[in-house]
């Protein structure tokens, strides 16, 4: 009898847990949900001067995670890259939208613009399998086939519209 009692309260505390654990992550889960408005593929503005030189922030775009990276004024790489597909395309703008899924097997790359292991400048690094990207996406090392993809993106003074063709254009 003391024993059934002690399992019943024992269940009541851990659901109650249980309960508060939900409320409590539901929000970030929320928040990692694309808008209706990602999903159609709407445009997603960004206000430039909420991103602080030399960091990124994450924005979702038809249900994918995207970078937007704004560089620090006469920002000065010092890596290379295996072939620089975006870095060309990207030339002249200091703050620009890359799809944040790795072109290996899908994860999502981290920022570090401290450097990471032998590089010792800003990078993408993804840990799935040790790739690792230059700040404009294209692969520096590891198994990563391909640059990060770039969305369609414009520039208009301090927005940054993601879904509008402009300086990147839809890929096919
Ligand atoms: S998924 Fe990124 S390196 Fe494998």
């Amino acid at each position: 009898m003391q024993s059934s009692r002690r399992n019943f309260v024992g269940m009541a505390v851990m659901g109650m847990g249980m309960a508060g654990l939900a409320m409590s992550i539901y929000p970030f889960i929320a928040s990692l949900s694309p808008s209706a408005a990602s999903l159609k593929g709407a445009k997603v503005e960004i206000d430039i001067n909420s991103i602080p030189e030399g960091q990124i922030r994450v924005f979702s775009w038809k249900g994918k995670p995207v970078f937007v990276v704004r560089l620090p004024q006469g920002f000065n790489w010092g890596g290379s890259v295996k072939s620089a597909q975006n870095q060309p395309l990207l030339k002249g703008q200091d703050t620009y939208a890359m799809i944040g899924v790795c072109t290996h097997l899908g994860c999502v790359p981290l920022w570090k613009p401290q450097g990471e292991g032998d590089f010792k400048f800003p990078v993408f690094h993804c840990p799935c399998h040790g790739g690792f990207y230059s700040p404009w996406g294209d692969v520096i090392a590891g198994p990563p086939p391909k640059s990060l993809q770039l969305p369609p993106q414009s520039r208009e003074s301090n927005k940054l519209i993601i879904g509008q063709e402009g300086f990147i254009k839809e890929q096919t």
